[in-house]
């Protein structure tokens, strides 16, 4: 178990800076997820806590200690990576024990973590084949086991799930949650799927360009995105954005959204301070409703079995809604759609930022 502390790191390669001052700290049984678009520096990242790359500033501390000097081997962390290289010629059993085999643990020690991991993994009927005998999965479960024999402060892994198909992605899911569970280790895993991190994580660190946009667990990051880039990358279909004018009503400083095809009254009042917004909506808080604020004519209908999600336009926007099945919207008809105010995610259109408003009594935006 560690607890692991990133303290301002930055790496740059010549004119590149593929991270930008990135601090955080995990607690000693979290899941970090490091979740991001391709080329936001997750790789970078996770070998400078490896120590397989050095960060060019910043401070890398595990279980308060500093190891940004340390080589990988003085570090304890195992590395999982998304190209699992086995040993071609060496049975399962040899690959799993081959890292204590070169420490020189005695071979009774040896026996008793194969074995242990084998059954954690349920590798014990593989034992003996070679990596060409087995599926991507059982593959996958042996560079895993590999790492865990060694009984490492923490593992690291690098998108390990992306050789392997929706079904065993799924499956090998549920095995980590139950692993991370039973082992109490710190897991440090970089994807850039929001589903891994949405099941997986304790603690997700959303990434964009070498920088946090936000660092919370997966619900806060689901539920309250900090940016628009957090929200239009979480969920699937991700959450609408569309832009729209932030104004009051006529009667009195009651705030209302507009655009194309947009009245919406919100339930605050006074002057948030700014008018140009994009406002966001979950695909699956879009209710239709024949008095709907919203209204568009829906474009396509797709049919997923349990639910259904319908592309709609609004004005010049394009908005994904989801439902249970049947949805009751058919393409190239006219529909509209109620939102429920406190599914109304509001970004100020400049910043990204999102705009937070104080609780009752007195409802105002704050910026
Ligand atoms: N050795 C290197 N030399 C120069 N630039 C590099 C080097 N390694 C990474 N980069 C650059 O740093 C940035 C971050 O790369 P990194 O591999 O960390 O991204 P990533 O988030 O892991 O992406 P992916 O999801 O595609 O694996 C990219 O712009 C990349 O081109
Ligand atoms: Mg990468």
């Amino acid at each position: 178990m560690a607890a692991i502390e990133l303290d301002g790191i930055v790496r740059r390669f010549g004119d590149t800076t593929a991270v930008a001052e990135i601090s955080l700290t995990t607690a000693r049984n979290d899941f970090l997820v490091l979740l991001g678009p391709s080329g936001c520096g997750k790789t970078t990242l996770l070998r400078m806590i490896a120590g397989l790359l050095e960060p060019t500033e910043g401070r890398i501390l595990v279980d308060g200690r500093d190891v940004t000097a340390l080589p990988p081997r003085e570090r304890d962390l195992a590395m999982v990576f998304q190209n699992y290289a086995l040993y071609p010629h060496l049975t399962v059993e040899r690959n799993l024990g081959f890292g204590l085999s070169v420490r020189r643990t005695g071979k009774d020690e040896l026996r008793r973590r194969v074995d242990e991991v084998a059954e954690l993994l349920d590798l014990g009927h593989l034992l003996g084949r070679r990596p060409k005998e087995l599926s991507g999965g059982q593959r996958q479960r042996v560079a895993l086991g590999r790492a865990m024999v060694r009984e490492p402060q923490a593992f690291l892994m690098d998108e390990p799930l992306s050789n392997l198909d929706a079904k065993l992605r799924s499956g090998t899911r549920t095995r980590l949650i139950s692993l991370h569970r039973r082992l109490d280790t710190t897991f440090v895993y970089v994807t850039h799927d929001q589903i891994d991190a949405m099941t997986m994580a304790t603690k997700v660190a959303v990434l964009n360009q070498g920088r946090i946009e936000q660092f919370g667990s997966p619900v806060e990051i689901y539920d309250e995105p900090a940016t628009a880039f957090v929200a239009g990358f979480m969920g699937a279909p991700p959450m609408n954005l569309l832009p729209a004018e932030l104004g009051t009503g006529p009667d009195d400083d009651q705030l209302v959204l507009r655009a194309p095809g947009l009245e919406l009254p919100l339930p605050h009042r006074g002057d948030p301070g700014v008018r140009e917004v994009l406002l966001g909506i979950r695909p699956e808080h879009l209710v239709p409703a024949a008095a709907g604020e919203l209204r568009g004519r829906v474009d396509i209908v797709e049919n997923l079995g349990n639910e259904e999600i319908a592309e709609c336009e609004i004005g010049e926007a394009r908005l994904s809604i989801r439902g249970a099945r049947p949805i009751g919207l058919t393409a190239g008809a006219a529909a509209a759609f109620t939102v429920r105010p406190e599914h109304v995610h509001l970004f100020a259109r400049q910043s990204g930022r999102r705009l937070a408003w104080e609780p009752d009594p007195v409802p105002a935006l704050v910026s």
